[in-house]
């Protein structure tokens, strides 16, 4: 594998005013194998969020042009306490406590990432913040601080999934990572493909959702299996408890699914992995129980379209979004009457970046 994880990004200095972009991400196969230790293939989406920060002071001060109040943090924030002011600012405080940044600053963020869709607004938010406050290093070990900033902030134990697709996506391609390793593999896109992405038109909330409990029974089927990355469908399938067997076997067959869709989409079969896609829809659905009704009904949709080759939900599940794999020019030919919410064609972007302005 090519390892672009380890190109160093940030920039480091005082009283700089500093642009610090991050893309938010689609998943087109491998979810609820992250936190297992398993294979993701998500490609960075040409939706981003921007942090333009003067750095200085001990205090970290960012206001939203999509909300009215500041988020405000001490930079001796205690680990985990939740700071006044918006909801997004737990985040702000995760990197701080994640990162302990030398000095803080005052700024704006903006974004285009939609929020509470499945298309990681908060991993956006956190890369950006980071290396806003001067994070230097590679993409590697921005995604593991912005993976434990988003665990404070939301006290939910996500996976490394969308920090590192954020931080280290590659244009045009999305990207093979095996979440043991933590090495990456660019896979581009076949020219002639199309991703499109269609909400459910209910909004995913990790918070508070059975996230945590898919988690733990994952948990506790490596406990008997060992790592379920090394495991086999037949040693999922000979647990004794019927909940484990399902659990077990989505992530046993969804990381082999991963290889074989980057395979496919390297040698630019759309159909294979298209209908991988859908696969891992059904098994998302049926053994992970992360699907929802209006999840399946724009999976139906999209599917009935003529140039569709697959399509499944994407990222946690439990409302948010639903990727498809397309024909160039598919989206014209979508009916967006049968459709709950919007459609939108989304191109492979490259990883976050920031930029000295003075
Ligand atoms: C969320 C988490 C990721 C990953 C997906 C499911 O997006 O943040 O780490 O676990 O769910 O694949």
């Amino acid at each position: 594998m090519t390892d672009p994880g380890a190109r160093p990004t940030g920039v480091a200095g005082e009283d700089l005013l500093v642009r610090a972009v991050a893309p938010g991400r689609v998943n087109l196969i491998g979810d609820h194998t992250d936190y297992t230790g398993g294979l993701v293939l998500p490609m960075a989406v040409d939706r981003a969020t921007t942090v333009e920060l003067r750095r200085h002071g001990r205090v970290v001060e960012l206001v939203s042009t999509a909300s009215p109040r500041a988020a405000v943090v001490d930079l001796d924030v205690a680990t985990g306490e939740a700071p006044a002011g918006p909801g997004w600012a737990r985040y702000v405080a995760g990197v701080v406590a994640a990162l302990r940044p030398a000095q803080g600053g005052s700024g704006v963020v903006s974004t285009t990432v939609p929020i509470g869709a499945g298309l990681s607004s908060s991993s956006a938010l956190t890369v950006a913040v980071a290396l806003a406050l001067g994070f230097s290093g590679p993409a590697r070990d921005l995604a593991v601080a912005c993976q434990r900033a988003e665990q404070l902030g939301s006290g939910v134990p996500g996976g490394i999934m969308d920090q590192l697709c954020s931080a280290a996506a590659v244009e045009g391609t999305a990207l093979l990572i095996d979440c043991t390793s933590l090495v990456l593999r660019p896979v581009p896109l076949p020219a002639g493909a199309e991703v499109l992405v269609a909400h459910s038109g209910t909004e995913r909330a990790l918070v508070g959702s059975a996230y945590a409990e898919r988690r733990a029974d994952c948990d506790r089927a490596a406990a008997l299996l060992g790592p379920l990355r090394d495991a086999s469908v037949t040693e999922a399938e000979a647990l004794t408890d019927p909940l484990l067997v399902r659990r077990a076997r989505h992530v046993v067959t969804e990381n082999h699914r991963v290889l074989d869709c980057a395979a496919a989409l390297e040698r630019g079969d759309l159909a294979e992995a298209g209908r991988l896609m859908a696969d891992s829809h059904r098994s998302l659905r049926d053994d992970f129980d992360v699907s929802t009704p209006e999840l399946d009904a724009v999976v139906a949709v999209l599917e009935a379209t003529p140039g569709v080759h697959g399509a499944r939900l994407t990222g946690a599940g439990f409302g948010g979004c639903v990727v498809a794999l397309a024909d160039a020019g598919t989206l014209e030919r979508l009916d967006a009457t049968a459709l709950p919410g919007p459609a939108w064609r989304v191109r492979a972007a490259g990883g976050a970046m920031v930029e000295v302005l003075e």
